[in-house]
């Protein structure tokens, strides 16, 4: 037998077959492991709720943050950073580099790019009322899409071809089946102009990525992010009437407000409220990290989009039963009609993030309201109280 080994042929085989994979491995394991800690990430909209617990998660792995935000949906005393990334500094002891710009200022975002060496970026700056968006459309479209490709564009000016990017589950509409994976058809059902500007920045992505190779792209469809850090220094923190649910019910609890109004109790559910999929704040962040990872491994290529959500859903008077408990505060609430553009139920399939990302939620309900509810008692009028 030993004599084949000597023939030419299978010398040639081994390597083929043996040699040049194992270098490819070891390349791409080198790869992602030296991006994991040693890339820089430039977070848009990184003051606001998603992306200052994304920045925590970011820093405790070693990346470096740059934050850019316009301030227009987050606190800031003065000429100083946005509270909630000072908060973010004192829970990893490290620095955040922030600008205050507005991604729709060419120049000025050009500048960063040119500053530093990005290597990434994560792109959540948005404007996301959904009501508020049905009465000034203009104003969503003009931010978030026109924002969206005018980011984009610097950063194909700079080489910078890689973007996680904050889409939604109103990107499905009204649910053709339960539960929601990937393959759902989007754009059908989007009732509002929030959720068309989603589908519209998935739909800019997936051109971009088709009219040139370089760019990776993974799109993050989120379903509803509740809870806060662990720390209660950093969650959301709503100006005006919270549009969440989970934000009203604590505002309920600390007695910022009189009663919850629960729209409508005559769903097909069951107890005939609204259900959706709640995912604390923290696994969201992580669903982030997980996206990177992936991006940067060779293998990854054009575009892909992934659920982020449990899986399972809970009822609006199951989350006000839920939070009751961890809080120990009765929750004033009455049912009234239905809301029109609400849905009766929402939930993912969260599979492909658990196979490709290697991601799963794993804080229940429990810890999504403790966490809530710790955030609200330390911080009654959320970063203003400082
Ligand atoms: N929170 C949710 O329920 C939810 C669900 C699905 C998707 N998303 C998306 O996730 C992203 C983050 O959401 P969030 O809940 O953290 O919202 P947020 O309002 O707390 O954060 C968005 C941040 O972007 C900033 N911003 C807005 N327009 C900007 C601009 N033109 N230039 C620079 N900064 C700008 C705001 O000041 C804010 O700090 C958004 O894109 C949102 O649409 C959120
Ligand atoms: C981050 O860096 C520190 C110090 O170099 C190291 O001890 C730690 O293991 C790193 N953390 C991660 C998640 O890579």
């Amino acid at each position: 037998m030993l004599h084949l080994l000597y023939k030419s042929s299978y010398v040639f085989m081994l390597f083929y077959y043996a040699i040049i994979p194992l270098g490819y491995l070891t390349k791409w394991w080198v790869t992602i492991e030296k991006m994991k800690g040693n890339s820089t990430i430039l977070v848009t909209g990184g003051a606001g709720y998603v992306g200052s617990h994304t920045v925590v998660e970011l820093l405790n792995n070693n990346y470096t943050v740059i934050a850019v935000d316009n301030l227009v949906n987050c606190y800031s005393s003065g000429n100083e950073k946005p509270e909630a990334l000072k908060r973010v500094e004192k829970i990893t002891g490290e620095t955040v580099t922030f600008y205050d710009i507005d991604i729709r200022d060419k120049e000025a975002l050009d500048k960063v790019f040119k500053t530093h060496k990005i290597d990434a970026v994560i792109h959540f700056a948005a404007l996301k009322s959904v009501g508020e968006s049905v009465q000034i459309p203009l104003t969503y479209y003009q931010n978030n899409i026109g924002g969206s490709s005018t980011l984009f564009e610097v950063m194909a000016n700079n080489g910078v071809k890689k973007l996680v990017f904050s889409s939604s589950a109103t990107v499905y509409g009204d649910p053709q089946f339960l539960p929601i994976t990937e393959l759902h058809p989007t754009g059908q059902g989007c009732t509002n102009p929030y959720g068309k500007t989603k589908y519209f920045v998935e739909e800019i992505l997936k051109d971009l990525c088709t009219s040139d190779q370089e760019w990776k792209v993974v799109l993050l469809r989120y379903f509803n992010p509740v809870g806060a850090h662990e720390s209660g220094l950093i969650g959301e923190d709503p100006s005006g009437i919270p549009n969440n649910l989970m934000p009203y019910i604590a505002q309920v609890a600390v007695g910022r407000r009189e009663k919850l109004q629960v729209f409508g109790a005559d769903y097909p559910t069951v107890d005939g409220t609204g259900v959706r999929d709640y995912i604390h704040i923290t696994d969201l962040a992580i669903g982030h990290l997980k996206a990177l990872e992936r991006m940067f491994s060779p293998c990854f290529k054009s575009w892909k989009a992934y659920n982020l959500g449990t899986g399972r859903g809970y009822s609006v008077l199951e989350m006000v039963k839920a939070f009751a408990k961890a809080s120990g505060k009765p929750i004033n609430h009455e049912i009234v009609g239905r809301r029109g553009g609400d849905i009766a139920e929402c939930y993912a399939d969260a599979t492909l993030a658990k196979i490709d990302l290697d991601w799963v939620a794993t804080r229940d309900i429990e810890a999504m309201c403790r966490d809530t509810w710790n955030w609200q008692k330390k911080n009654p009028k959320g970063f203003h109280s400082s």
